[in-house]
């Protein structure tokens, strides 16, 4: 087994890789580029492998013993990890411009990649092509796993877990799909998510507002997006960045949302996680209100905004699943399952607002799920985890 170590933080998981391969009968020789050992040395895989480390192209000594062709020759497979976006980059474009991209481009072995990386980077459509390149040429890719990473933000990144590249080395069938392709359920499928607040404006000045982030429904489209799905974020007045492969549509009023929504519409799926203003000012003032000495107080007078889920749910025909969602500060599951009915939903998430732990503005969330014959409970977690385990439910409701 030639083991090849990028230069990423999960390097340091190589050195239990090479144990449990040893463990498993495997002879590892281990070849690191120069950024792997800016994180573990050489010594550290000399010594648990039992073997010199390659770590240049130019070692004559090396060289000598067995050259980069014969090493190149001699690996029964190549198990890249961690595989960083750079190396996988060079590997797609067929570089040979140090020892790791040389060997690789020099073997005929079956290779293994091993993807762990920053969220972003990873879900880039760039390292997303250079992987599918991959594939298609028959490399095997496992993972990269959702959840925290180094840098304190939680995405798909995370190298496999140990254990299961050993499992995926030795079973290729086995192989832990990586994020974007696990739930092939949704890849296609067209997701409309609306996100963020609406902002009702009063005079060009001031609006009524709320203070939904928008969080939820922008990690809710990235994930969406990382499983293959085609969707459109309809977002309110948030300042967030749009995740990679979305198609976003900036809004500002409920009415600007509901048109938005309903011009992106035929879907499969729709989510609204938006916290659409429930009324707006009957009247704008196109000049801003000028408070007057002799008045204490001002009367608004406002209409009801229309409800856009409940618009879209009766629209039978396309829609495969309509997903609300509900804020409550109280009798939770009474207003949930009340929704759910009234608005003809499929499955609404219901979240406890004006607490610790969770709800608007927070950046995590613990939520409950109900559809009509059932509900599960999901424990407090960051959104983006919270999004990867609704999207599970959504695509397991899609076939119920
Ligand atoms: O009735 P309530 O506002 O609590 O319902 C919340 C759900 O309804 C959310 O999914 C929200 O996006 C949606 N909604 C809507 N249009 C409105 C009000 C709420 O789509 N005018």
């Amino acid at each position: 087994m030639l083991l090849c170590v990028g230069g990423g933080i999960a390097a340091y998981k190589a050195l239990e890789l090479v144990r449990r391969l040893r463990d498993a009968g495997a002879r590892v020789q281990v070849a690191m580029t120069e950024g792997a050992q800016q994180f573990v040395t050489p010594l550290s895989f000399q010594a648990l492998s039992g073997l010199p480390v390659r770590t240049s192209l130019w070692d004559s000594a090396a060289e000598q013993s067995m050259g980069h062709i014969e090493l190149a020759r001699w690996a029964d497979h190549i198990v890249i990890a961690p595989a960083t976006a750079d190396l996988i980059a060079r590997l797609a474009g067929g570089h040979a411009d140090d020892l790791v991209s040389t060997l690789c481009l020099a073997s005929a072995a079956p290779l293994t990649v091993c993807p762990a990386m920053n969220h972003h980077m990873w879900l880039h459509p760039a390292t997303q092509a250079n992987i599918d390149l991959l594939r298609q040429r028959g490399a095997q890719v496992v993972g990269p796993e959702d959840g925290p990473l180094a840098e304190g933000e939680s995405g798909p990144g995370r190298l496999a877990q140990v254990p299961q590249i050993v499992a995926a080395l030795a079973h290729p069938d086995s192989a832990v799909p990586s994020v974007p392709s696990s739930d092939s359920r949704l890849r296609g499928v067209r997701l409309v998510i609306s996100a963020g607040p609406t902002y009702e404006d009063l005079d060009p000045v001031r609006y009524i507002g709320n203070r939904s982030s928008g969080k939820m429904g922008f990690a809710l489209a990235q994930a969406a997006a990382a499983r293959g799905a085609q969707v459109v974020l309809v977002a309110g007045p948030v300042q967030l960045p749009t995740p990679a492969g979305v198609e976003r549509i900036n809004v500002r009023s409920a009415a600007q949302m509901r048109q938005a929504v309903m011009d992106a519409l035929p879907a499969d799926i729709y989510i609204g996680a938006a916290a659409v203003s429930d009324y707006t000012p009957k009247v704008v003032c196109p000049q801003k209100m000028k408070k007057t000495a002799q008045t204490t107080g001002m009367s608004l007078e406002l209409v009801r905004t229309p409800d856009i889920l409940a618009e879209v749910a009766q629209q039978t025909g396309a829609l495969k699943l309509v997903v609300g969602f509900a804020a409550e500060t109280h009798d939770v599951a009474t207003y949930a399952r009340g929704k759910l009915v009234n608005k003809r939903l499929d499955l609404i998430i219901a979240n406890r607002v004006g607490v610790a732990g969770g709800g608007f503005e927070s950046d995590d969330n613990a939520a409950t799920a109900y559809w009509a014959d059932g509900e599960r409970e999901f424990a407090s977690m960051s959104k983006a985890q919270l999004a990867g385990q609704l999207l599970d439910l959504i695509s397991q409701r899609l076939d119920a």
